[in-house]
């Protein structure tokens, strides 16, 4: 059973939530956090890189590894292998729950049938679950994301739900999309209440969660357990805790003045670099820094430093842009 604090959980997002990202949402109340998507394939070919992708909660809140891939004897492996690595490395590897992803548009994942290609074939999806399931033998519990279809013609969602459940799986989160619709603005709530009335494990809402009022308006619509956030989170871990306490009834937190938002872009780039090395760290940074900036004044002229950054004196020189923008437009 996965058993979360009602409230807003960072939705995986290859190439954003490492572990930097997930300490600093974890900080700032995201009740769990989940790694970027590592092959169940690479990892049972030895491949280096794919460990790295996953190693370290980053956080005290519940962290969950997610898998994708379409066989379940090499998903089975690969959940395995995780959990090899988890105990042979108990500081550095301690994961909570694996999760499996077959909610992926991408075409090089869904191209050989893994991702969201499974709701098409809702049968192995249901393989694939109970694999993983018997594979980790209650040593951890294992999640599902899914959307709620391939598209309009194969609305499987609620039926690759029901193959989950009855394969073991503790807790399902429901992108309120189909494939062909990939990122397209507006989600179908009401697919996602299908879903979630559907099973009787706990559902947890996701899509387009970019203030608390869509947090409340998604659960009111879907009936769910809570919600994950993804994009609504970059450059915005503020938005956890103004979740959380709407949701206890408590005084929801003001956003944070552009002093703290600084502040934090700063410590955010400091730590990628850190894990990461300044050369991979700054890369990273950019798309990471310009969502910090986002709405800002100046808004193309800060995107386009931050695009051209370096090294971490780069930063320094964006931020003394930002208050020169700030102050000159006031
Ligand atoms: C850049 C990016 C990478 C993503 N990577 C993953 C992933 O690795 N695994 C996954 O299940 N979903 C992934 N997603 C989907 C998100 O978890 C989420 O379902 C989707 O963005 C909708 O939620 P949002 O509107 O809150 O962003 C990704 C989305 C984006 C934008």
């Amino acid at each position: 059973m996965v058993s979360l604090r009602r409230g807003a959980a960072l939705a995986p997002m290859a190439g954003a939530t490492d572990k930097t990202m997930r300490r600093i949402s974890a900080e700032y109340g995201a009740v769990c956090t989940v790694s970027e998507m590592v092959s169940a394939k690479a990892l049972t070919m030895g491949d280096k890189k794919s460990p790295r992708l996953v190693l370290g909660a980053g956080g005290d809140a519940p962290y969950g590894v997610q898998l994708f891939g379409h066989e379940p004897d090499v998903m089975a492996e690969g959940a395995r292998l995780l959990l090899a690595l988890r105990a042979r490395r108990p500081d550095a590897a301690h994961f909570d729950f694996i999760d499996i992803n077959m909610g992926c548009p991408a075409p090089k994942i869904t191209g050989p049938g893994a991702g969201s290609a499974l709701l098409k074939t809702p049968v192995l999806a249901g393989r694939v679950a109970r694999a993983v399931v018997d594979a980790v033998a209650g040593e951890v519990p294992v999640t599902v994301k899914l959307r709620i279809g391939w598209d309009e013609a194969t609305m499987t969602g609620a039926e690759v739900a029901r193959r989950c459940e009855e394969a073991g799986v503790a807790m399902l989160t429901v992108h309120g999309r189909t494939r062909q619709e990939m990122y397209n603005p507006g989600i179908h709530a009401e697919e996602i209440a299908h879903v979630k009335t559907s099973v009787s494990i706990p559902v947890w809402a996701n899509g387009d969660v970019a203030s608390v009022q869509n947090a409340l308006d998604l659960l009111r619509m879907t009936g769910c357990d809570g919600v994950a956030v993804g994009r609504g989170a970059m450059g915005n871990p503020w938005l956890f805790g103004q979740i959380r306490a709407a949701l206890a009834g408590e005084k929801v937190p003001e956003a944070p003045g552009l002093c703290e938002r600084l502040a934090v872009m700063r410590r955010h780039v400091s730590e990628l670099c850190e894990d990461k090395g300044e050369y991979i760290g700054m890369r990273e940074a950019r798309s990471h820094a310009a969502w910090y900036l986002h709405g800002l004044r100046g808004a193309a002229a800060l995107r386009r430093m931050c695009c051209g950054m370096e090294h971490f004196e780069d930063l320094d020189a964006l931020i003394a842009c930002v208050w020169r923008y700030q102050h000159d437009e006031a």
